[in-house]
């Protein structure tokens, strides 16, 4: 069994879909493994999205990120990393996320996409160490 960091971003937060997005998880066969409601400090935020350093979107990613509550949830099963990543779709809700996923049903610009989803092994250990020391 594997585990993957979810997050439902400030958009996913501020339109009510935070229930549709755990309720997908579930149905999906995953389960819950912690669940916090936060706002995310600037710092959690630039390392949370490391990889991203010096694209163009990255301030602005960044400021989006920290603009409001997000919900931070850690979700187990077998291939939870890519299971997740089915359940929530491509990057671009329009372009590459098909209907029936999250970003697909929910989505209509790349920024503003309603989840995240560890895309590795290792980006999910060390996004669980970064959301959930305690874990
Ligand atoms: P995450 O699960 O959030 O990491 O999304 P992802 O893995 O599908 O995409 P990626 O890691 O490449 O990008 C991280 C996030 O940056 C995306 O989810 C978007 O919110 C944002 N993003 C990616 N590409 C663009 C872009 O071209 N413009 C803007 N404004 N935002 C982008
Ligand atoms: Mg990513």
């Amino acid at each position: 069994s594997e585990r993957t960091l979810v997050l439902v971003k400030p958009d996913g937060v501020s339109r009510g879909l935070v229930g549709e997005v755990i309720s997908r998880i579930e149905r999906k066969g995953l389960t819950l493994a912690a669940l916090e409601l936060k706002t995310v400090e600037r710092a959690v935020a630039e390392q949370h999205y490391a990889e991203h350093d010096g694209r163009p979107f990255f301030e602005s990613l960044l400021e989006f990120i920290t603009s409001g509550p997000v919900v931070a949830l850690v979700a187990e099963g077998p291939r939870a990393i890519s299971a997740f990543r089915q359940v929530a779709g491509g990057t671009d809700p329009v372009d590459k996320a098909v209907p029936g996923s999250i970003r697909g049903d929910f989505g209509l610009e790349v920024q503003y996409n309603l989840v995240h989803g560890s895309d590795s092994p290792e980006s999910a250990e060390r996004e669980i160490k970064l959301w959930f020391p305690n874990l």
